[in-house]
């Protein structure tokens, strides 16, 4: 993900053009809108009078509605499944059956309804719950359809400790439909599992028939590497003058974008202060409508101009996201310098299988308006550096990782500061939990924003229920949880790879400043040194920076391999490493434009902490 944008450090060589015939750019411009449009999940014909649906099956089978009751304490569902048999929708904490909160029900040959509590023990047939939190309030069949429609409701903290709380973080969602009304486990059981946020500020309405849209798509063939970063330059719109971007939305339109695009970032294009060059001059011969797409974002030989664009993080989008749209007095301005805007776009293609020759068309669109908003939107970076300082210790089901953005950073803010509306939390394939935490002083305001149950898959440019005021001189901690059992008993770095981490908020905000990174990262050198190592080298790949180790003998190898397989993680080691990297002292990195100010920086002094209310000991 921004993966790094501070890290990038590339000179400028001379053009050399690889010739590459490229789909017409212009004339699939309406099928392209089409579908970014349909990428949003279009809803089969149903009966659900709910105000918020999703097809949780991907296929119509099995369509789930919910809504919030008005005192916001409860939340009915209306479940149309294609069945006559039982229908089973149950809260995961982490996408499986154990721990799920499920409800199980259907109606009998003799039109008498049945609705039973469970809870999930594994892969098995989950239990009856001993008290009820479910309530069944309709059931129906429609024999001729072969449907069964359920409907029924539950308190979102049910205030029992057994239980899941339904939360505004990120909900996994598990189904299942039987074809008899007999609840057996095996043979005829259709079931899945999908993520949503069943609590959610609504999204801003877009009426794309009031604004104009601007697709950028790759088509090329997905190198044959296990992750790579792809950097292909675009032309924008040509704009007389300011316009605002109000909305983006990926555009993938087939089931190979889908499953191999991890990320795109979509970076605006700059001219250095007091350059005597055109944009045309330095990126025009380098863009895919001129036949040219572009290159590997991390090759240190790159002949691309990349360094125009690197520091102008525009869109990110992320595996699993939906459209961004802005709220209605906020744009992002455009064309403040007019005339032709290029754009750099960033595809991670996943790759773990070595794929070859797999050709698909990839991107991201921008919608954008001559009507001018009140307020300009800006982005920011918050979060843990991209580097070798974030060490998950081997077969560790908890281990935190934080980024701090501190006074010294944001005492650069407007004197009201600035307003938060949109946040992306993103760590990748080992994290668990993220929270943004939002320091005053040192009193803890309420999170930023939270994920207790963090789904790689399901990464959400989430608009906040509340915009949250950051003001000159607060602090803000990203913390993130991640789980390396899965690896087992390999540490899990840093890096680019969805197999490394990051830890990081990407947040929307207004008024736009110059500060466009506000991250932290622990000492490499004390970090490398904590391990016991005496010698080691420092070299520049085309990715990241890598280490080997060169003294003491019994570590001597790759950082990777000596970490995981020679080193001794004794439990006394653990407990301080761990305490150091979260309360060590830190360097926290300020971006604004090209330049990175550094400054040491831990969480507040003996702060206190933030409890969220809690309705049960009412
Ligand atoms: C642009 O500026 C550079 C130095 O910054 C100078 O060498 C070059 O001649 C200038 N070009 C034009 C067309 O003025
Ligand atoms: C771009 O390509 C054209 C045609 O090949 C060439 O004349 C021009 O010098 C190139 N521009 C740059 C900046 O390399
Ligand atoms: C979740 O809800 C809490 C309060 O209920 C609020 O402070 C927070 O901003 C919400 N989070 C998001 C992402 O909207
Ligand atoms: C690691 O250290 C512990 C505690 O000092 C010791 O008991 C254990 O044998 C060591 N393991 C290895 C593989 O050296």
């Amino acid at each position: 993900m921004q993966c790094s944008i501070a890290k990038i450090t590339l000179s400028l060589h001379l053009p050399n053009f690889k010739p590459f015939k490229m789909k017409l750019f212009l004339s699939s411009f309406a099928v392209l809108v089409a579908l970014g449009v349909a990428q949003g999940a279009s809803i089969p014909k149903n009966s659900i009078q709910l105000k918020n649906i999703e097809v949780l099956d991907g296929e119509g089978k099995y369509i789930l509605g919910w809504e919030i009751n008005e005192a916001g304490d409860e939340i009915v569902f209306e479940v149309e499944a294609e069945t006559l048999g039982w229908v089973g929708f149950g809260i995961s904490p982490q996408g499986g059956m154990t721990g799920a909160d499920i409800f199980i029900g259907g109606v009998l040959s003799d039109g008498s309804t049945y609705a039973q509590d469970r809870f999930g023990i594994g892969r098995t047939e989950p239990k009856v719950d001993d008290h009820s939190d479910w309530r069944l309030l309709e059931a129906m069949e429609l024999p001729s359809m072969g449907k069964t429609i359920l409907k029924f409701s539950r308190l979102l903290d049910t205030c029992d400790d057994e239980d899941y709380l339904i939360g505004n973080d990120t909900n996994r969602l598990i189904w299942a439909m039987g074809d008899a009304d007999i609840i057996r486990y095996h043979g005829t059981t259709r079931r899945g599992t999908k993520s949503t946020n069943l609590i959610h500020a609504d999204l801003p309405e877009l009426d794309l028939d009031t604004v104009q849209t601007w697709p950028m798509i790759l088509d090329m063939e997905m190198p044959t590497v296990d992750t790579s970063y792809w950097c292909s330059f675009h032309r924008g719109p040509v704009l007389s003058a300011k316009h605002h971007v109000v909305g983006f939305n990926a555009v993938l339109p087939s089931a190979e974008a889908l499953q191999h695009t991890h990320h795109s970032i979509l970076y605006n294009c700059f001219l250095p202060a007091g350059s005597n060059e055109t944009l045309e001059e330095v990126l025009g011969n380098y863009t895919v409508d001129k036949g040219h797409v572009g290159g590997d974002c991390y090759d240190p030989d790159t002949i691309l101009p990349i360094s125009y664009c690197i520091m102008g993080t525009f869109y990110v989008w992320a595996k699993g996201g939906k459209t961004l749209v802005f709220p209605e007095d906020a744009g992002y301005p455009i064309g403040d310098l007019p005339g032709q805007q290029f754009y750099m776009m960033e595809i991670h293609y996943d790759n773990p299988d070595m794929i070859e020759g797999l050709k698909f068309e990839t991107g991201v669109e921008f919608y954008y308006t001559d009507e001018l908003r009140p307020q300009e939107a800006g982005i920011m970076i918050l979060g843990h550096e991209v580097d070798l300082s974030t060490t998950v210790p081997p077969n560790t089901p908890s281990y935190k990782d934080v980024g701090h953005c501190g006074s010294e950073c944001t005492n650069m803010f407007p004197e009201n500061g600035i307003n938060v509306f949109n946040s992306l939390l993103h760590s990748h394939l080992s994290g668990r939990k993220m929270k943004a935490r939002h320091f005053r002083g040192n009193v803890e305001l309420p999170w930023l924003d939270y994920d207790d149950h963090y789904d790689f898959d399901y990464q959400q440019n989430k608009p906040l229920m509340t915009h949250v005021n950051v003001q000159r001189g607060d602090h803000i901690t990203v913390e993130c949880e991640y789980d390396s059992v899965w690896k087992n008993g390999e540490i899990v770095l840093g890096g680019l790879s969805t197999r490394e981490e990051m830890c990081e908020d990407i947040v929307w905000y207004y008024p736009k400043i110059n500060v466009e990174l506000c991250t932290s990262g622990y000492d490499i050198d004390a970090h490398i040194r904590e391990f016991g190592v005496t010698a080691y080298t420092e070299t520049m790949t085309p990715m990241l920076r890598k280490y080997y180790i060169d003294a003491p003998e019994n570590l001597q190898g790759d950082f990777f391999d000596s970490i995981t397989y020679k080193f001794n993680w004794t439990e006394e080691f653990r407990t301080e490493y761990t305490n150091r990297r979260m309360y060590g002292i830190h360097t926290g990195a300020c971006g604004i434009r090209d330049e990175v100010v550094h400054y040491d920086i831990t969480y507040p002094e003996s702060f206190i902490e933030y409890v969220p209310p809690n309705q049960c000991q009412a």
